[in-house]
């Protein structure tokens, strides 16, 4: 029988049971469902809204459940509608009468909305230790590597030398960035709707502040329509997880034409790549593929929860049961995601030199060499053009600009000399891009320490609570 069957002459149909039901998928949440209705028991017993004994008593029964649900003995219902009926329903059935009071002051909107902010709040400190602890693992590569030279690439093209480090670090500052937004997501839905009601507050003298407090929320939710209506920070998050996805993808990609014989910058451990069921020869980046995979899934949650909320009229409607499937989905696949990447990464092995083979083939010093003459005093755009001439020269003669003798350098302009070769060496090429964030070894220690530094700032699932 329905909690709310004294409205009702019919059992409603078992179709429509099974449609309704969001058991199957929101049970995740007991956990955080029974820790606000106990802060919610004991605000009811503190301000006279039930009699104190009773507040004891059902949240007693409410740890009783919390216990025997994490050993087992206790299994969800699945024909209940929800988490939070169920553990009411079975509070009722261990407690008779007492139970029954819990759900006073409160509605089940105001108790979902919370549910989902206390569940997210510790799904952000998990992934956000993940996306740090990769973060780290990029740095601490890095490290190794500020003098192994890459070419730099734009449409794909070699364009100008960099650092495996820096490369490197430009995805740990990606990465950076990604955990001051699950930062501030967090920060944001750190409100606690408890109070709302349904959609209207309460007649009963309850005291919001303590709720939120006992939750460990900044405050309660001011508005009682918003309390119960928005999932703006289920969007929020979820734009977050897309952009880390993002990220992993782009990342996934360059792991994936990396470890290609075409390039052969990298090779993948065995235990983190696979063979094919029919080439013998074939060793597949399938992790990256499938992280490269999983990044439009979580963009099609982001959607989903976009779309679910734009028509809806304030205040709860049930197409707000469909956030859950599609936020869990993202949190999910992210922590998977991540957990995944970092040993794939720190296991990989680097092959320095076919970067640095690769870095000498295509001009990439061509800039510097333009840059060269500058330095003695000629306008830029006359270099640009001079150099572009000689690359030619050396394409139509097979060499490159390192092996082109000075007589072919000096019939363009007599401002070049001898020097010009350890000018255009990669080594020098990259030393002198020492500008701030530029890829010279000196640069790239100074982003080291930056990045290291604010890593360290950004740890604050390991901040003592106040
Ligand atoms: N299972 C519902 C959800 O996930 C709980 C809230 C139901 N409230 C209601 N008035 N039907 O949104």
């Amino acid at each position: 029988m329905a909690l709310w069957a004294g409205r009702f002459s019919k059992e409603v149909d078992e179709t429509v049971n099974a449609f309704n039901s969001s058991i199957a998928f929101d049970a995740r949440m007991y956990a955080h469902d029974i820790q606000g209705s106990i802060a919610h028991a004991t605000m009811l017993g503190d301000c006279g809204v039930i009699d104190k004994a009773e507040s004891e008593t059902i949240i007693k029964g409410l740890k009783g459940i919390l216990a025997d649900l994490q050993s087992g003995a206790l299994e969800f219902d699945p024909n209940a509608e929800d988490i939070h009926m169920f553990v009411e329903a079975e509070l009722t059935k261990r407690l008779g009468s007492t139970g029954k009071r819990l759900h006073t002051a409160r509605s089940r909107n105001d108790q979902v909305a919370l549910d989902i902010r206390l569940y997210l709040r510790d799904e952000i400190d998990e992934i956000a230790q993940l996306v740090h602890k990769l973060c780290t693992a990029l740095c601490d590569m890095a490290e190794q590597h500020t003098d192994t030279i890459l070419p730099g690439y734009t449409h794909l093209q070699r364009a100008q030398p960099v650092t495996f480090a820096h490369h490197l670090l430009a995805y740990a500052q990606m990465l950076r960035r990604d955990l001051l937004r699950l930062r501030d997501a967090k920060e944001r839905m750190n409100e606690c709707p408890l109070g709302c009601g349904a959609l209207a507050g309460t007649t009963y003298p309850i005291d919001r502040w303590q709720t939120a407090k006992l939750l460990e929320f900044d405050r309660p939710v001011e508005n009682s329509l918003d309390g119960v209506s928005d999932r703006d920070f289920c969007v929020e998050l979820c734009c977050a997880l897309s952009l880390i996805m993002t990220h992993l993808s782009r990342f996934s990609e360059e792991i994936i034409l990396w470890c290609s014989w075409e390039f052969k910058f990298i090779e993948l451990d065995d235990a983190y790549a696979t063979g094919s069921s029919i080439m013998p020869q074939k060793k597949n980046p399938d992790v990256t593929e499938l992280i490269r995979g999983k990044t439009g899934r979580v963009n099609g949650d982001l959607m989903t929860l976009l779309s679910m909320l734009k028509g809806l009229p304030l205040a709860y409607n049930k197409d707000m049961q469909e956030d859950k499937e599609a936020i869990f989905d993202a949190v999910d696949n992210v922590k998977l995601c991540v957990k995944t990447f970092i040993p794939m990464l720190t296991t990989m092995r680097v092959r320095k030199e076919n970067m640095r083979k690769a870095a000498a083939k295509g001009f990439i010093n061509a800039t510097d060499c333009a840059d060269y003459l500058v330095k003695k005093g000629m306008p830029f755009r006359d270099a640009y053009k001079i150099t572009g001439t000689l690359v030619a020269k050396c394409i139509e003669q097979e060499l490159t600009l390192e092996t082109l003798p000075l007589e072919a350098y000096k019939e363009m302009t007599d401002l070049f000399a001898e020097d010009v070769y350890d000018a255009i060496s990669l080594e020098r090429c990259v030393e002198g891009r020492s500008s701030y964030g530029g890829p010279s070894p000196k640069a790239v220690a100074d982003q080291l320490d930056g990045i290291r530094y604010e890593l360290e700032q950004l740890c604050w699932w390991d901040w003592p609570a106040e």
